[in-house]
């Protein structure tokens, strides 16, 4: 059977380049994007199906699954860390809901196949901070954390009990220059490209040596497309995969982008977030990943400060 994919929440960080991803591998008529908020006219959403459509609402997910009889939905619409404890119940109803109405689909068989992505805010302060494993001690103490750890648990309980085939990797801190992440703790490590590049002084809202786990954007739509295409058989996790790929504090980043923009300066503000990132890993052991499916990440931190201090669009800002 032809793959038809709806990817949900396309107009956000991964999303956008997630679509162009899956057009350039399906072709462009076989990817719907979906977004609650029309995207602007120049946005490569529009170079194939756009449908306007709020997770919220089962029965618009519906008509939108029927009219392309769309077989693989990724799920992308989400309040992030940040975000969500600025409005609890809402990151909630909008992260547990959404993931309910798109396993439901799979469940009653109108999808076949399901990607949603889970997150390194599943773990907590009790957490082994370095190396994280797979398995360990899960206390998230964020609204997103724990919404991420509930759904989890739910896509196991709907492999388990009624054979949906839900995949799902934890995201580390996720670092592109196409469209602009919305309301993580990670943001940071986006931002300070924008600032380097406009040779303006960056305000860290972390500290200065807050390590956390981060990936380039190329090797995060990577390990979507593989862990999607992997043999169900070969996939032993249905909670969500651990993926790793650097891990870097704000002070390591401000040196690699300084090899490259002599006068950048950096001034460190830590904030709220600095208390949400201080719960979360410093690495993250991905050995599970690689051997089930064989993910490799490709970017180390060098080549990612290159590659993103030449793409990146300063007018993304404003
Ligand atoms: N980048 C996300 C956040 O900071 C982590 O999943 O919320």
């Amino acid at each position: 059977m032809e793959t038809k994919v709806l990817v949900v929440g396309a107009s956000g960080q991964i999303g956008t380049e997630l679509v162009s991803a899956l057009r350039k591998k399906y072709g462009k008529e076989n990817v719907v994007a979906g977004d609650i908020k029309n995207p602007k006219s120049d946005s490569s959403l529009l170079n194939g199906h756009f449908e306007l459509l709020d997770v919220l609402d089962k029965e618009g997910l519906l008509r939108v699954v029927e009219k392309y009889g769309i077989t693989d939905v990724y799920l992308l619409a989400a309040l992030l860390s940040a975000t969500a404890e600025k409005n609890p119940s809402f990151g909630w109803e909008l992260n547990m809901t959404g993931l309910f109405n798109v396993l439901d689909l799979a469940k009653e068989n109108k999808v076949k196949k399901v990607f949603w992505p889970s997150s390194i805010a599943v773990f907590g302060a009790t957490t082994p901070r370095n190396d994280t494993p797979q398995r360990t001690i899960m206390e998230p103490t964020t609204v997103y954390g724990i919404s991420k750890l509930a759904g989890e648990r739910w896509c196991e309980y709907y492999h388990k009990n009624y054979g949906v085939d839900v995949r799902s990797v934890r995201y580390p801190g996720i670092i592109s220059y196409g469209a602009l992440p919305g309301g993580g703790t990670t943001d940071y490590a986006v931002d300070i490209f924008y600032k380097a590049k406009a040779h303006e002084k960056f305000v860290c809202f972390l500290d200065k040596d807050m390590e956390l786990p981060m990936m380039f954007m190329e090797d995060a739509i990577d390990a979507t497309l593989k862990l999607m295409d992997a043999n169900s058989s070969d996939i032993t996790i249905r909670s969500s995969y651990n993926i790793a790929a650097l891990s870097f504090t704000p002070h390591q980043l401000f040196e690699s982008i300084r090899q490259i923009v002599k006068y950048f300066e950096i001034e460190y503000k830590p904030d709220y977030r600095q208390a949400i990132a201080s719960t979360w890993p410093a690495s993250i052991n991905d050995e599970v990943a690689r051997k089930d499916w064989g993910w490799r990440p490709k970017f180390d931190l060098e080549k990612m400060t290159r590659v993103m201090l030449e793409n990146i669009n300063p007018d993304l800002a404003g």
